[in-house]
């Protein structure tokens, strides 16, 4: 018989579902996360090249504005323990006042509000007690950071987020479920033109804050330097 020297259970893997990881944050996230030997579940509607030859689980066809999407998920989920869910797709439509698209607005609240409750809701009985339920949410949702204006509906949308974050902080702290509201700068991807940081930067501040979650700091909004941010 074939002893292994290290038994899988002793690795202590986490569990980690990840949304809209074929491109930008939620694909570095998920190739960071799995360089350092996380069991990996990654979420899209259409793989990229780049997600297929990570060689992590993904699910396609997910599209977190929809209903049957989520129904499915749940079903290829299954009974699977998540450590760590990460709700990170979302979108973005500049708009100005006395222009607004306001059915553009309502697809921003669907996708990056709407989204990440109806997924943290359709996996509530794959979390368990120690998961953790991560927002990727931005500063422009902050009232309180709003010194310039602009992006009404993405910003009413993050705004909206950070409540359901904390609402969900409040229905999960008796179970034992940390959820965190997390910012991950300004980040180089298709969302801002490529403009700002690296993916790499961001992704390694957001997973130290994701690791030092905890029932103690449950319910915050964190930049992904380290430092809090104003409601
Ligand atoms: N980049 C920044 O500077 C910045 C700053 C603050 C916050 N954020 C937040 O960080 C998160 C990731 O942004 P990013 O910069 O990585 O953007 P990105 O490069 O544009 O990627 C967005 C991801 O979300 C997915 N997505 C969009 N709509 C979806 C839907 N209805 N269902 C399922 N997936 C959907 C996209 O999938 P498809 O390829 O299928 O469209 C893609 O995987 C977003 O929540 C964003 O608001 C980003």
């Amino acid at each position: 018989m074939l002893v292994l020297p290290h038994p899988i259970q002793e690795l202590d893997l986490a569990t980690i579902l990840i949304t809209g990881c074929n491109r930008g944050i939620g694909l570095q996230l998920a190739t960071q996360l799995d360089a350092r030997g996380d069991d990996v579940i990654a979420v899209c509607r259409t793989a990229s090249d780049a997600l297929s030859h990570l060689g992590v689980r993904v699910i396609t066809g997910i599209d977190v504005a929809d209903g049957d999407s989520l129904h499915r998920l749940k079903g290829e989920v299954g009974e699977q323990t998540i450590d760590v869910l990460i709700n990170n797709a979302g979108i973005v439509h500049g708009d100005k006042f006395g222009s607004l698209d306001y059915d553009e607005m309502l697809q921003q609240y669907r996708v990056n509000t709407l989204g990440p409750l109806r997924i943290t809701e359709a996996l509530r009985d794959n979390l368990a007690q120690g998961s953790k339920v991560v927002i990727i949410t931005s500063r422009v949702g902050s009232i309180a950071d709003n010194s310039s204006g602009g992006y009404y509906g993405y910003r009413a949308s993050k705004t909206a987020v950070n409540q359901v974050g904390v609402n969900l902080m409040h229905d999960l702290k008796p179970l034992g479920i940390a959820v965190a509201l997390l910012h991950p700068g300004y980040v180089a991807t298709d969302m801002t033109s490529g403009k700002g940081i690296s993916p790499a930067e961001s992704v390694s501040g957001l997973i130290q804050r994701i690791d030092n979650l905890s029932m103690e700091n449950t319910g915050g909004f964190w930049h992904a330097e380290g430092y809090e941010l104003p409601w």
